[in-house]
């Protein structure tokens, strides 16, 4: 942040000196004390405010601070605060370089013009050459309304910036405040939505065009505030209480990431001291359709308190995050018993899949926990296409060449088994726990199918299905099938889980693998 020198007297100094300084001076005011107070008024910080709280102290360089806008309609050419209601430069969190922009809702209400929008590119731009993370804190009434069509192809501009560094950098937009219209697509390309709880929200339409168009009424945080789209739409991947906490959720998640698309995850020094002797087998029930919380083993496996699970309010039914393994960034993909049984349902796929896809971009390694019961049956499911989504998960993960690790915990039933990081799909290393159950689908159900006319016959069917089952579930139900054919490489000890997964990462690490030669794949998005 610019601080003016405390030692020197610029007007004793050349005139030329005085009027940079001004000219600084004037940039930090943005739309002046009146709306500055506003902002704060309504629980919301400056621009600059955020970015002191993001970047590490005195590091970041602003670019650009004395870009106006240029439209002479509507009187515009009477207001032309220098900066054009976005802050953007350079600075580093936690010692690593970042790009970063940040809409100033006291210019304009952070409306984006022309100005603006090449502001933003130029700082994408930048970023994407260097490789390098980008930014974006927004918090914006939208298209410029005086600017007309060029505030609309300033968004055009960033849209396709972002669609370039897909892939390339790590992209996150955090969501200080509205971002309504088109404008929410800039997000919605890039790879993490944060937003903050308090006062941010994101919609297409608002309520008042809904209500024209709908008839139905409702407000802005019940259309697009951080809950529904945290829980119910699955846009935003993580919310933090107040501003101060979003933005330290900013800082986490970037401590996860790699740089850029060519660089290998950041790793750091841990104190594996922490990490306790536990009886995994013990978080594991005895009974099939018994839940448990898969979280508590994903705990207990990687590095201690590095788990950081992402859209974790949202299809809970499988569990997505960044954990270490000796300091080393990895993506997990589990499964979750304790809700719909852990099955696969379309917003599990959607879910999974495009986190497959992010590691796999950013050379993260994917370890994936096993314990599912199949896709969920359902008319809602077929008709919201469990189909479609279904595949991009299994696209995901045979389209993914990081080191992929599986360990089956329980359950690995039907489709299901193939799809969730199968040795089929290319994965790596496959484990299994002894208490796996590997099979086309649940013993009593199995039984029912097979053995349907036989149980027409016998005076007890009831006691009779019992028994089937019990004897297909000694005959199936365990890893040892598999293990034969080669589809499980090692069963192992739940306690020896952490050992072969490090192992595996270190066999794993110069893992290179070609694929055929193509403009791209056509995921079935
Ligand atoms: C120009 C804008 C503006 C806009 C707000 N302002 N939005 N100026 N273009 N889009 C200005 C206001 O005139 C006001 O200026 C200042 O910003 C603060 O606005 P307020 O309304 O006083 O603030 P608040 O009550 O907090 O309400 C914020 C708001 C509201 C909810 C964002 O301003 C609003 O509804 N704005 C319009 C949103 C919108 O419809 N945008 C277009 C979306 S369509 P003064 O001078 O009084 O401080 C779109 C298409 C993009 O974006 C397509 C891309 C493909």
């Amino acid at each position: 942040m610019y601080q003016k020198p405390k030692n020197i007297n610029y007007k004793s100094n050349d005139k030329k000196f005085s009027k940079l300084n001004e000219l600084r001076e004037k940039s930090q005011e943005g739309g002046g004390q009146k709306r500055v107070k506003n902002q704060h008024q309504k629980g919301k910080l400056t621009a600059r405010e955020r970015i002191e709280l993001l970047v590490d102290e005195g590091s970041f360089v602003e670019i650009d601070s004395f870009v106006t806008h240029q439209n002479t309609k509507f009187e515009m050419s009477k207001t032309k605060p220098l900066g054009d209601g976005v802050v953007s430069g350079f600075a580093t969190v936690h010692g690593r370089p970042i790009y970063l922009y940040s809409q100033d809702f006291t210019v304009f209400g952070g409306s984006l013009g022309k100005a603006q929008a090449n502001k933003i590119c130029k700082i994408m731009d930048l970023a994407i050459k260097t490789g390098n993370p980008i930014i974006g804190l927004l918090d914006s009434g939208g298209a410029r309304i005086q600017e007309g069509v060029d505030s609309l192809a300033g968004y055009g501009d960033i849209f396709y910036r972002n669609t370039q560094a897909s892939g390339v950098i790590p992209q996150i937009s955090v969501i200080l405040g509205p971002c309504a219209g088109g404008a929410v697509y800039s997000p919605a390309l890039t790879d993490f939505i944060i937003m903050n709880k308090t006062n941010s929200f994101m919609f297409v339409t608002g309520p008042e065009v809904v209500k024209e168009v709908t008839g139905e009424e409702v407000s802005f945080y019940d259309l697009g505030g951080s809950e529904i789209h945290g829980r119910k739409t699955g846009v935003s991947h993580l919310a933090g209480d107040n501003e101060e906490a979003t933005l330290e959720l900013t800082k986490k998640l970037l401590s996860y990431l790699p740089a850029n698309n060519l660089d290998d995850p950041p790793s750091i020094n841990v104190d594996l001291k922490e990490l306790e002797e536990v009886n995994l087998s013990s978080y594991i029930p005895g009974e099939e359709n018994e839940p448990y919380n898969m979280k508590s083993i994903i705990d207990k496996v990687v590095d201690p308190n590095s788990f950081f699970e992402l859209s974790p309010e949202w299809s809970k039914n499988i569990i997505i995050g960044f954990a270490r393994f000796n300091g080393s960034t990895t993506g997990i993909i589990a499964n979750q018993p304790l809700f719909l049984g852990g099955a696969i349902d379309f917003n599990a796929a959607d879910k999974a899949s495009r986190f497959i896809r992010f590691c796999d971009s950013f050379n993260i390694p994917i370890i994936t926990f096993v314990d599912v019961p199949g896709f969920l049956p359902g008319i809602k499911q077929e008709h919201e296409g469990i189909i479609r989504h279904g595949a991009k998960l299994l696209y995901a993960y045979s389209e993914a060449t990081v080191p992929k690790i599986s360990i089956i915990v329980r359950k690995a039933y039907g489709g299901a088994y193939i799809v969730m990081g199968s040795k089929h799909l290319g994965t790596d290393i496959n484990l299994a726990w002894p208490t796996a159950e590997i099979a086309v689908m649940g013993a009593e159900a199995a039984c029912r199918i097979i053995y349907r006319s036989k149980l027409k016959t016998v005076e007890n069917p009831a006691e009779t299905l019992k028994k089937f089952t019990k004897d297909f579930k000694e005959e199936f139900a365990n890893p040892y099938q598999a293990a034969e054919l080669g589809y499980i490489d090692r069963v192992i000890l739940p306690e020896e889980t952490r050992k072969e997964i490090v192992n595996a990462l270190s066999l794993l690490h110069n893992k290179r693998e070609q694929t055929p030669k193509r403009k791209h794949g056509i995921p079935p998005v």
